[in-house]
């Protein structure tokens, strides 16, 4: 290969079959229910561009940190600026914030993002060059309810794609005063294990020592096990703070363990951290993360408000599911398949395929002059519904055979209907479909009455329009007879 990729980064291809993981369809689905879940929560989507001035993230992330000193794809415009690619999402959003003057539209604002982000890092299965993160930011509130409601949307986000077995990490890492007084202890603490560390600990000592502590090296996890907790020296507030989130997740049912070692690599963070960790991705386990950083909005020049967010991967989301056997989402395919048998036949398909299209049903047809058999077992391959094969015959008594291709059944239709008739079949389709989902029972409370009420207006109204719709089937089918 002449020109190929470069190292850490992917294509996402319709269907890979390969990498299953790497399959656009999969990406669509999993976007598709972010976007549900996050409308669902009340998150409003925000899109900043792909490159910020370098100093957002040396001032925000923290120029000590990996991302900042090791990572970040920098490079000067022709205007002698400074400019990187976003390594994450959070800061571009409160420059935004900022920017945009959001504080004055209300007083709480909740924004979603999916975006591609840039981290020079090593390349290694689960860890990329160009990653792509769904996050979210809250900006404006600093009770515990909204970190447990934030955690809350990632685990719904998670069950309904179908994933389990993950495991919540909590801790808090407090305001700077504690934090100061810790690093100050965990040093002293460190100091005569000094020598002793990784290479990657000792020259984080002086930078970065709270790092240390989630060091993946296991002899320093030996050192560090033994280390203060970062928990005994919080202030009363952010004591209490901890505790309410921890009671509010109790209250949503969503387990989790207390890890005292759980820092996160980016400087912003203050009081709750959190790591979401899917056992089956191996080293590089974890699938979200986030915590508060209350300093932050003001640390850019905005007003001083409090804030919280994740960044859960995309790639491991799908990672996860595969490896977990979730059951996938099927490839959109075509609801008919036309087959032209000669020239005439082949400019009549190709008008009604535009009227298929236009009218909202799937439609394919092969536009190469290939047999008949290859083009069958096309259409067998993209999972046409039904295939209908038009030659100067049909087109003469404007009568098709269709195809069911599942079953083998065939069905006589007009051809100047074909258009309005699949569109109702397709149509019908999706209207089971969202009728599947009334068949969840209520839970038998009081205020179920409401909505049963509501849900029999739905059925008389749905009785009335059935009679209608039988009513246009009886006028379509006189007016086939004629
Ligand atoms: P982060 O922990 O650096 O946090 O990244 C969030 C998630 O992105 C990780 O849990 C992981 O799933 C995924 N991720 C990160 N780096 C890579 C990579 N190189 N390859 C594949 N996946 C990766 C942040 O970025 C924060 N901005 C999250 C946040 C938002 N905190 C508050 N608001």
């Amino acid at each position: 290969m002449k020109y190929p990729i470069p190292p850490g980064v992917f294509d996402i291809i319709p269907d890979n079959s390969q990498d299953k993981w790497k399959s656009s369809y999969l990406w669509d689905h999993v976007e598709q229910i972010i976007r549900e879940t996050a409308i669902d929560y009340g998150y409003q989507e925000i899109r900043t561009p792909l490159f910020e001035r370098t100093e957002l993230f040396q001032r925000s992330v923290g120029e000590s940190t990996d991302i900042v000193s090791k990572e970040m794809y920098t490079f000067d415009d022709k205007g002698g600026r400074s400019l990187s690619l976003r390594p994450e999402g959070t800061a571009p959003v409160i420059r935004s914030f900022i920017e945009n003057n959001m504080a004055n539209t209300s007083p709480v604002t909740k924004l979603f993002y999916i975006a591609p982000m840039f981290r020079y890092e090593r390349a290694q299965a689960g860890r990329y060059r160009q990653h792509h993160q769904f996050g979210t930011e809250v900006i404006g509130n600093s009770s515990p309810e909204q970190d447990a409601e934030l955690i809350d949307l990632l685990y719904t986000l998670y069950h309904r794609l179908g994933l389990r077995n993950l495991t919540l990490y909590i801790n808090s890492i407090g305001d700077a005063a504690s934090r100061l007084a810790f690093r100050t202890a965990l040093k002293d603490y460190l100091q005569p294990h000094l020598k002793d560390l990784s290479e990657d600990s000792q020259n984080r000592f002086e930078n970065n020592p709270l790092r240390i502590l989630d060091s993946k090296d296991p002899n320093d996890q030996k050192i560090v096990a033994n280390a203060p907790v970062i928990l005994d020296f919080l202030s009363p507030e952010d004591k209490d703070h901890f505790e309410s989130v921890k009671f509010y997740l109790h209250l949503l049912d969503i387990p989790y363990k207390v890890n005292p070692l759980l820092v996160r690599g980016l400087d912003y963070y203050n009081k709750t951290v959190f790591e979401v960790v899917a056992g089956e991705l191996g080293a590089q386990n974890s699938i979200g993360g986030g915590g508060r950083y209350d300093g932050l909005v003001h640390n850019l020049g905005g007003p001083d408000l409090p804030s919280i967010g994740f960044g859960t991967g995309i790639e491991r989301i799908i990672q996860t599911m595969i490896n977990q056997n979730v059951t996938l989402p099927k490839q959109n395919h075509p609801t008919i398949f036309l087959i032209a048998l000669g020239d005439d036949s082949k400019n009549v398909c190709f008008r009604l395929l535009h009227d298929l299209r236009k009218n909202g049903v799937p439609a394919q047809m092969d536009f190469s002059n290939r047999k008949l058999g290859k083009i069958m077992q096309y259409a067998d391959q993209l999972q046409a519904t039904y295939v209908a094969v038009i030659g100067d015959q049909e087109i003469a008594n404007k009568e098709v055979e269709l195809k069911e291709m599942a079953t083998g059944r065939k069905i006589k239709i007009s051809l100047p209907h074909m258009s309005d008739i699949l569109r109702l079949d397709h149509k019908s389709d999706s209207f089971l479909k969202n009728w599947h989902e009334l068949l969840v029972p209520f839970h038998g409370n009081e205020e179920a009455q409401f909505f049963l009420d509501k849900l029999k207006n739905t059925l008389e109204q749905t009785k009335q329009m059935t009679e209608k719709f039988h009513e246009s089937i009886e006028k379509m089918k006189k007016k086939v007879e004629n």
